[in-house]
């Protein structure tokens, strides 16, 4: 009988410590991103608190039963007023830290594509 796989991105990814690691890879690399360190420079949040919560949000929308305990995306995001040069400069900096991660090119793309769609949320506004 031919099995049928139920394993979520999160389980290939390595639950809860994968995507930590992944984090945390995506906060040293906006740091040294010429284009995004100021923002993150001056954040009143401290980087643990920061990947904290993209954790919980990486593991919420990838099979994770974790919850996501911060803000929405559009309300974390009001009144900072980033431009399209950010946003794909972030894009950018999650696609390498997937890639560094050696996250599959199929599970790469699916979170992408889901980090892509909140373009509209977090542009200014
Ligand atoms: C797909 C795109 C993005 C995702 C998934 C994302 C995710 C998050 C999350 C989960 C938080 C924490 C929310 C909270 O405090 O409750 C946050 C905060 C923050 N984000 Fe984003 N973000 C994205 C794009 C951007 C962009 C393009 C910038 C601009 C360079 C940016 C700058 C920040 C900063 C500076 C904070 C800290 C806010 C503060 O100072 O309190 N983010 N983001």
């Amino acid at each position: 009988m031919t099995e049928v796989s139920t394993a979520t991105i999160y389980d290939r990814v390595g639950g809860y410590e994968g995507l930590q690691r992944i984090a945390t890879d995506i906060l040293a690399l906006h740091h040294a991103n010429p284009v995004l360190e100021r923002r993150y420079g001056s954040s009143p949040k401290s980087d643990d608190e920061l990947i904290t919560l993209v954790t919980e949000l990486l593991c919420s929308v990838t099979g994770g039963s974790e919850t996501y305990t911060g803000m929405n995306m559009h309300t974390a995001h009001t009144g900072m007023n980033i431009n399209h040069e950010e946003f794909l400069e972030v894009l950018d900096d999650i696609s390498k830290a997937l890639m560094k991660n050696d996250v599959s090119q199929a599970d790469h793309d699916a979170i992408m594509m889901m980090n892509f769609g909140l373009k509209n949320e977090v542009l200014a506004h």
